[in-house]
């Protein structure tokens, strides 16, 4: 924090066991217990192939919409990424804007400790009110798939209205928890898929009983519309293919990611899956027939992925 109140976190010493539980065979946060996906090495692997997908999504960007001017203004620029993960995109902001100060946050110490000078890692429970910093600190707020992890996401997108400056850009990105296919919807085309359906009904089921909104990713733009805090806010939702069989050079890549972070996903679900009382062996049969559809799949699949920007208002 560049303020001279207390940090919000602790310092991270050499051994960071205290900062992680096991919980049937993966490596969780100890922070937070509504966030049960692994933050772990495979995790991290994930998260950095996500990233690198949205690369690709991008164009070579690592965001969309008018973040340069919303960091060329005034002095000091701060930059703000909520549920960090592995801290890719961070990373990747604090080397392309090197005049900017980059702060990413996340339930675990999993962000590498060889950094650019302007970027720093702080630990928090973003689901715990307040967030650590003044009013009108940052120019752009960055939270990417990390809704899983909050509860009360109104009041989260409250919280961010209040740490962005007047005119400060957020930018909002969550993947789809309803796979699709092809143009048609997946529950209209299941098909061969059910393995793959029945993982994603599981999934958002658990998330249900944790207490998370599974219709979050679908209702960013209203949800940022009704803090009253935003205008402009625009959307840029598109559709993700999933494997190897786009004929496009780009989309191919993508969808080759897209494969790679879905197979550490499906396994990364058993811990929630487990947590939340389904039997283990109706576990590992949800994941092998999920996994035998991913490797074998009888459809072009695809996923959505949501993207919405909008700036704080001035008013
Ligand atoms: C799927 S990863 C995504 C990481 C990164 N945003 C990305 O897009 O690559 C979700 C991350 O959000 C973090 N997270 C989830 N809920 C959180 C919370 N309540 N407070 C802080 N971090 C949270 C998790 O610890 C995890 O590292």
């Amino acid at each position: 924090m560049s303020d001279n109140s207390s940090p919000p976190y602790a310092y991270v010493g050499e051994d960071d066991s205290g900062y992680f539980r096991t919980v049937h065979g993966r490596r969780l946060n100890v922070l937070n217990s509504v966030y049960l996906l692994p933050v772990d090495e495979d995790e991290v692997k994930r998260s950095e192939r996500h990233h690198r997908l949205l690369q690709f999504v991008f164009r070579g960007r690592n965001y969309l919409g008018p973040v340069r001017e919303a960091l060329q203004f005034g002095q000091q620029r701060r930059i703000l990424d909520l549920g960090t993960g592995g801290g890719s995109w961070a990373i990747a902001m604090a080397d392309e804007f090197p005049r900017a100060e980059v702060i990413g946050i996340d339930l675990a110490p999993i962000q590498p400790r060889m950094v650019p000078s302007n970027c720093t890692f702080e630990l928090c429970d973003l689901d715990q009110l307040p967030i650590p910093y003044p009013d009108n600190h940052f120019d752009l707020i960055h939270a990417r798939s990390m809704h899983t992890g909050i509860r009360d996401y109104p009041r989260f997108l409250k919280e961010i209205a209040r740490l962005l400056r007047p005119g400060g850009l957020v930018l909002l990105i969550e993947p789809s928890l309803h796979p699709v296919h092809g143009s048609a919807t997946a529950s209209a085309s299941a098909g061969g898929q059910h393995g793959w359906i029945n993982l994603w009904e599981a999934y958002r089921t658990c998330l249900g009983l944790q207490g998370v909104d599974i219709t979050v990713p679908e209702r960013l733009p209203e949800l940022l519309s009704a803090t009253g805090h935003f205008e402009r806010v625009v959307v840029q939702d598109g559709n993700i293919p999933v494997g190897f069989w786009p004929q496009d050079e780009n989309l191919l890549t993508v969808g080759q990611l897209q494969w790679l972070d879905y197979d550490l996903f499906i396994p990364a679900l058993k811990p929630l899956f487990l947590s939340r009382g389904m039997p283990p062996s109706q576990v590992d049969r949800i994941i092998t027939l999920a996994q035998h559809d991913l490797y074998y799949p009888s459809t072009c699949q695809s996923t959505r992925l949501h993207i919405v920007y909008a700036s704080k208002s001035l008013w």
